[in-house]
């Protein structure tokens, strides 16, 4: 019992159930570089201050970053009874300094600390996530380079629409990792804000200098409220969500590519290093990297779930509970990251074929909207040229037959401004091509888009 830091208040020791329980060493203890760097920080502005002497300031400094090198080497093992990582590395220090190491926590309380140090943890995390966005919008384009000719389907309703290039539809995801990368932005901005020196809830009666804590610890302001600096987990949750939008891009991408992968599709192939088989089925070559993908965002969802539901209910300013909140992000993290780590290089080693694509692009009757703008480059409203394109799809299927196959005699049976030249306008290539408006499949517009991505990768890294 004398062992417990609160040991003066209380005639028993813990139940070990209970300590067990109330521990978060377990999974907190991922963020002993953020509670070390704080800590040291702390420690100078004290020393500054005059809140501490500056030889003492010093001493737990270099006591602190003793610790670091310790726990880095591997000499010094996170104590699976602490209480947390704050009072891990807080008792070691005093092991180490004796009544010097008990001096640090002067004007601080956990309950800022912990919100310091999740805050310092997920700069990191969002700069690596970023990194990681960046990679896979230059690996899209840089497939998307070799494919602006590439014909494919689009689809909407997951029926064939309108011929699209490959470049033109994997692009698609790139548009949607910028922003998912301006999301990273914005949120790391709202996190990048210093609570330490809220303390417990109510400030302090110290002479702290918080400004300096925010110019040492490279924060772009100070909260300015003591309650609010403790409590909020506002960052958490946008995080959360910002991965969450992430994971649906990726989720999408996925099913995407394992719809292509099908025997239905085979628009693409996986590499044998990212692709799995079947343990009965000697034929089976399983697009499992995907489908976890897809399966995990199910989990990233719940994340912020978890975050949500956790705080809507608590009172200010600190309350237990809130220590779910470490768990719940660092788990949406670390998926979303090996996601993105694991997607890329399967992305890089995928092979497209062209062919297929080519094939599938040939059937559907996806120049149908072609056909009637033919009609309405000769003078022809547009709804009457719908109508009576849908005519010529009807005697196609009837006949067997695509657009490109039926004899111009049908044609002019249906319309009589038809003439052979009606071959070249729905050619499948031709359609692509004349698709040229801003943002539209044809390669100079696709070239276009390719250019105004790499600027803005530019500006971005
Ligand atoms: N381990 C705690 C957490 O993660 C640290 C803060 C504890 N504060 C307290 N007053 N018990 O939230």
């Amino acid at each position: 019992m004398s062992d417990m830091m609160w040991a003066g208040r209380f005639t028993k020791q813990i139940d070990e159930r209970v300590n067990d329980f109330n521990s978060s060493i377990k999974f907190d203890s991922r963020m002993y570089r953020s509670d070390i760097f704080g800590s040291v920080a702390h420690a100078q502005m004290l020393g500054e201050c005059g809140i501490i002497e500056s030889s003492e300031s010093e001493k737990i400094i270099a006591g602190l970053k003793d610790i670091l090198d310790d726990i880095e080497t591997g000499k010094l093992e996170f104590e699976p009874s602490a209480e947390d990582i704050h009072m891990f590395i807080e008792a070691e220090l005093t092991k180490r300094l004796g009544n010097t190491g008990k001096r640090l926590h002067t004007a601080r309380s956990r309950n800022d600390q912990v919100a310091l140090d999740i805050r310092l943890y997920l700069r990191d995390e969002i700069k690596a996530v970023k990194a990681c966005c960046i990679e896979l919008a230059e690996a899209i384009i840089s497939i998307a380079k070799e494919h602006t000719l590439t014909v494919m389907p689009g689809y909407t309703h997951l029926q064939r629409a309108q011929p699209i290039t490959f470049a033109h539809h994997i692009l698609a995801y790139a548009q949607m990792l910028i922003r998912d990368i301006g999301r990273l932005d914005d949120t790391y901005k709202r996190t990048n804000a210093l609570p330490l020196g809220s303390c417990a809830l109510a400030g302090t009666t110290y002479p702290i200098e918080r400004e300096r804590v925010c110019e040492l610890l490279g924060f772009d302001e100070v909260m300015e409220n003591s309650l609010d600096g403790v409590s909020d987990r506002d960052f958490c949750i946008e995080l959360a969500s910002t991965l969450s939008i992430l994971m649906m891009h990726l989720s999408r991408f996925s099913e995407e590519i394992i719809l292509w992968c099908s025997w239905e599709f085979k628009f693409v192939e996986l590499d044998d290093a990212y692709a799995t088989g079947s343990s009965i089925m000697p034929q089976k070559k399983n697009p499992d990297v995907t489908e976890l993908i897809r399966g995990k965002t199910g989990r990233v969802y719940g994340d912020l779930n978890t975050l949500l539901v956790m705080m809507k209910g608590l009172p200010l300013a600190y309350n237990k509970d809130m220590q779910e909140d470490k768990e719940a992000i660092f788990d949406a993290l670390d998926n979303v990251k090996l996601c993105l780590k694991t997607f890329i290089p399967m992305l890089k080693t995928m092979r497209v074929n062209k062919e297929n694509m080519r094939a599938a692009a040939a059937k559907g009757f996806i120049n149908a909207t072609d056909c009637a703008d033919y009609l309405v480059k000769k003078g022809m409203p547009f709804r009457d040229a719908y109508k009576a394109t849908g005519t010529l799809v009807h005697i196609c299927i009837e006949k067997g037959l695509t657009l490109e196959a039926l004899p111009i005699e049908d044609y002019k049976a249906v319309c009589a401004s038809f003439e052979s030249d009606v071959f070249d306008a729905i050619s499948l290539e031709a359609c692509v091509m004349q698709r040229k408006s801003q943002g539209g499949p044809a390669p100079d517009a696709v070239k276009e888009q390719i250019e105004k991505l790499e600027e803005r990768l530019g500006e971005i890294s």
